[in-house]
């Protein structure tokens, strides 16, 4: 959430920070600036709204300079305004911010009785008046930074700009990623190495609690006790770190287009052709596990409740699962034979890196199913899994949901082997079914027209309803969840049994019902639900297969999905969710990829 970008460069930086925020837009869009020192002055542009606004307002108003930093903005403190836009000024310094500081009322207190006077809502602008007030006593421009971030509370990555300083940038990480980029008499600082891909390839990631002074010739980094330290320098692949669209409208058509190719490369990193086992790190044991604890966010979080069902039926494991939000807060019993498994695309949700934190000392193991393998949550795990799917650009979470089931059905059978629960043959029969997603997956995509065609009626919808049953249920949650974000459109999803216990009295002619149901052993019970909408005039769509559409018998709207085996459906049936939102966005002309109020990765709590 909110992308930080500097440059120490050799030439005019504005036009590659303006790149790097480009590749760093997705993490937030409410506003945008960049600041530069030239010839000693610091000077700033800032621009409410996408990234084009910045870019408008730098060709009327050009920033010179071989320094500077910049900022994509989420709101949190202060609406998107050109105020609350970041960089923030005061005095003779400028910071871009990523996070929250907890503590900002009683700095603002603080320094507005000192006299400081503040012209924005934000939080952000408390750490340019402290560190210009730092300044005001004298001190250095590294000794204000450091000073400055001792007084501040709550997680963030920040970058220091300051007047008459064109050889200097200082930047600190607690709780909220960020890393370093070296270049030739150049270097560079970032949110993540997208926003560097084309400058370098040279990162070094800072820990937490880390802060560092950036000149042209390198970096002097020190940790959370101010001690100077050395961080790895490591090469990464920049064709991974790339984003463009291939073609694509939409982030979100490529990344759903590619899904048959993850998948397969997914396989391909644990269980490759013709192997008759799953390839996962020795420590990761399941046989003494009494529990298992699995915690995420948003769509991450309806890949474990579909692998709850996995873990339950192929492994005979009790799961417990819960939102991070929540489950930080409560009173989880924790104990020294439990697991606990966390799913992030991101790697860096701010509430899943906090649920990881608070029951890392209380269980036997903390996994993580990540994208990002640098990622925090997958370094502060004891075993990291990558699903290997690739930059997800788009804020809508696609090819990721379908590769943390992937790798979640994977480890379920692997906790069935190691279990007992599954023999050999059981084991060997549903690994072989697991290599046939990528093919189903790319059948599904085949309905893309008839999903478009369908959409259209769901696009006049005010309200829109999801229902499943089983494995199908977290299916419907996550249909209703797509669609929500970048439609705009309202929908909920039940468990079809649950129907008839209250949500039911919403259904009239005018409410479209999705039902997800393959024909499996719970199809029949599902369709009696189904029914009960249509007797009361619900336009039912039904997405089914071959078997069940004709079971059915006569449903208003249909959508055919390929037959596939019970335990590989819901990934199968992720296709027709996320294409069923991403039409009907289109019909409305929504923002895609870029979702009002929200952002890609959610690094604050
Ligand atoms: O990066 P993460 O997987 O931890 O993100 C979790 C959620 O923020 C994310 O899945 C969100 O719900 C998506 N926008 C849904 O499409």
């Amino acid at each position: 959430m909110c992308g930080i970008i500097g440059i120490l460069g050799k030439h005019e930086v504005s036009p590659q920070i303006l790149d790097g925020l480009k590749r760093l837009e997705y993490r937030g869009y409410d506003s945008a600036g960049i600041a530069t020192v030239n010839r000693g002055q610091l000077d700033l542009r800032r621009a409410v709204g996408k990234l084009i606004n910045l870019s408008d307002a730098l060709v009327h108003a050009p920033l010179p300079g071989r320094v500077g930093i910049g900022h994509t903005r989420w709101a949190t403190h202060g609406g998107p305004s050109v105020a609350n836009a970041h960089p923030h000024r005061a005095g003779r310094v400028a910071v871009v911010h990523n996070g929250i500081i907890e503590n900002f009322r009683a700095l603002r207190d603080e320094l507005t009785t000192e006299g400081a006077q503040f012209s924005s809502e934000t939080d952000t602008e408390t750490i340019v008046h402290l560190a210009s007030q730092y300044l005001e006593q004298g001190v250095s421009p590294i000794e204000a930074a450091r000073s400055t971030l001792k007084r501040l509370e709550g997680a963030f990555a920040l970058a220091f700009l300051f007047e008459g300083e064109e050889d200097l940038i200082i930047c600190a990480r607690r709780g909220s990623p960020l890393c370093i980029g070296h270049g030739t008499g150049e270097m560079y600082l970032g949110s993540d190495a997208i926003a560097l891909a084309d400058l370098t390839d040279r990162i070094t990631y800072l820990e937490e609690g880390d802060w560092a002074v950036l000149t042209h010739d390198g970096a002097q980094i020190f940790d959370a006790e101010d001690r100077q330290t050395n961080r790895a320098m490591t090469r990464i692949n920049l064709d991974t770190a790339r984003v463009d669209k291939s073609g694509h409208k939409h982030f979100m058509a490529k990344e759903m287009a590619e899904q048959p190719g993850v998948l397969q490369a997914a396989m391909g990193c644990y269980a490759g052709p013709g192997s008759t086992g799953i390839t996962l790190p020795p420590e990761l044991d399941f046989s003494a596990t009494d529990r298992l604890i699995m915690v995420a966010c948003g769509t991450a979080h309806y890949a474990c409740q579909v692998a709850k069902y996995w873990f339950e039926k192929y492994a005979g494991l009790a799961v417990e699962l819960d939102i991070a939000s929540e489950f930080r807060y409560r009173d989880p019993v924790l104990g020294p034979s439990n697991m606990a498994l966390f799913v992030s695309q991101s790697g860096e949700t701010a509430d899943t890196l906090a649920a990881l934190r608070h029951v890392k000392p209380h269980v036997a193991q903390v996994v993580s199913v990540i994208n990002v393998p640098t990622s925090s949550i997958a370094r502060e795990s004891d075993v990291a899994l990558p699903i290997h799917a690739g930059p997800e650009i788009g804020v809508a979470s696609t090819k990721a949901f379908t590769a943390q089931l992937q790798v979640l059905a994977l480890l379920a059978l692997q906790a069935g082997l190691q279990r007992g629960v599954l023999d050999a043959r059981d084991f060997a029969a549903h690994l072989e079914d697991l290599r046939t997603v990528p093919g189903y997956v790319a059948q599904a995509l085949d309905r893309e027209e008839d999903i478009r065609r369908l959409s259209e009626l769901l696009s006049r919808a005010r309200d829109v309803l999801f229902l499943g049953r089983g494995v199908m249920f977290p299916l419907a949650l996550e249909g209703a969840l797509k669609l929500k974000e970048i439609s705009y459109i309202h929908a909920e999803a039940y468990a079809a049994g649950e129907l008839k216990h209250g949500p039911i009295a919403l259904v009239d002619k005018d409410l479209p019902v999705i039902v997800f149901a393959p024909f499996d052993g719970l199809f029949e019970k599902t369709v009696s639900n189904m029914q009960e909408v249509m007797a009361r005039q619900g336009k039912v769509l039904l997405i089914s297969d071959a078997q069940g559409l004709a079971h059915a018998g006569d449903v208003p709207y249909q959508l055919q999905m390929p037959s596939v085996p019970a335990f590989i459906a819901p990934i199968v049936y992720a296709v027709p969710a996320q294409l069923i939102a991403y039409h009907t966005a289109l019909h409305r002309g929504t923002d895609v990829d870029q979702p009002r109020n929200l952002a890609k990765s959610v690094t604050v709590e």
